[in-house]
């Protein structure tokens, strides 16, 4: 299969390297974690990309396979893993697979989470992606969905004093993502329907990245990730009305009738 996420590795790590790639790592790890059963539990990552999300769970005793279809994603998840002590690599399994063929590609197993960040967007139909998603979870496992929000379409073109895009974009469904390529949005109802069919029932959402996220589109102040952005950043993302304004969402959904869940925004 053609490799298409390749040219953009670089990137994409540089946006990890970012101020908005340390709050986005902080927010979706904290508030996912309140979900999880606890460590080690078995946990499998689709889209892991090179592992940033996978790697801090490994590290504290879950056993995560990440199934990615980019042989260069798996390469640099291969490196990054490389530097980690044996017992966390040890714990970290590397799939080559697209999702949709994600549990032939697992054989079957079944897992007490499933996550699956910043993908769905890059999916035209994400029917048989989520379908997919919602297999490989085990009855009462979580399956965690970062996805971008439909809702805060007009920020960027606002926030750039871009008036006739802005006002267009309040009912867009697609626009073009950091690294230049074509992505869909999606809103927390819709989601959580096609979850439902499918028998995952929303138990909580998050907003990820909302006021630094919104620096990039004119003034980013020079400042470091310190812990009191964080903490804002975290409150943001539990909170109305600023979660509804993240550039992304987080939902996280269980399957069956188990919920293993802890602290439940609605
Ligand atoms: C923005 S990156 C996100 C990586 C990782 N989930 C993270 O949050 O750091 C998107 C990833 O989705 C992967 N991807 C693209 N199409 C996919 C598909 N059909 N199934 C699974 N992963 C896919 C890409 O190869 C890439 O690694």
């Amino acid at each position: 299969m053609p490799d298409t996420w390749a040219p953009l590795a670089d990137r994409f790590f540089e946006y990890y390297e970012s101020v908005q790639g340390h709050v986005r790592t902080h927010l979706i790890d904290h508030n996912l974690r309140n979900h999880l059963p606890p460590p080690p539990a078995d946990l499998v990552d689709v889209g892991g990309g090179a592992g940033h999300q996978a790697l801090p769970l490994a590290r504290d005793g879950y056993r995560i396979t990440i199934v990615e279809p980019s042989e260069e994603m798996l390469r640099r998840a291969s490196d990054l893993l490389a530097a980690e002590p044996t017992e966390v690599r040890k714990r970290v399994t590397l799939v080559r697979a697209d999702g949709e063929n994600a549990v032939s590609a697992v054989e079957g197993r079944r897992f007490a989470g499933v996550m699956c960040h910043a993908v769905l967007q890059y999916i035209e139909d994400p029917s048989v992606l989520l379908s997919a998603l919602a297999e490989l979870a085990e009855d009462g496992g979580i399956v965690s969905l970062v996805v971008k929000n439909q809702s805060a379409l007009v920020m960027p073109p606002a926030l750039a004093g871009r008036w006739s895009e802005a006002l267009s974009a309040f009912d867009r469904t697609q626009n073009t993502c950091g690294l230049g390529v074509a992505t869909r949005a999606d809103t927390v109802e819709e989601l959580g329907r096609w979850l439902a069919q499918r028998e995952v029932r929303t138990s909580a959402w998050y907003g990820v990245g909302f006021f630094t996220d919104w620096w990039s589109s004119f003034n980013a102040p020079a400042v470091e990730p310190g812990e009191d952005l964080l903490s804002v950043e975290l409150e943001a993302s539990r909170r109305d009305p600023y979660r509804q304004l993240g550039r992304m969402f987080h939902l996280i959904g269980v399957r069956g009738d188990g919920d293993r869940a802890t602290s439940i925004p609605s």
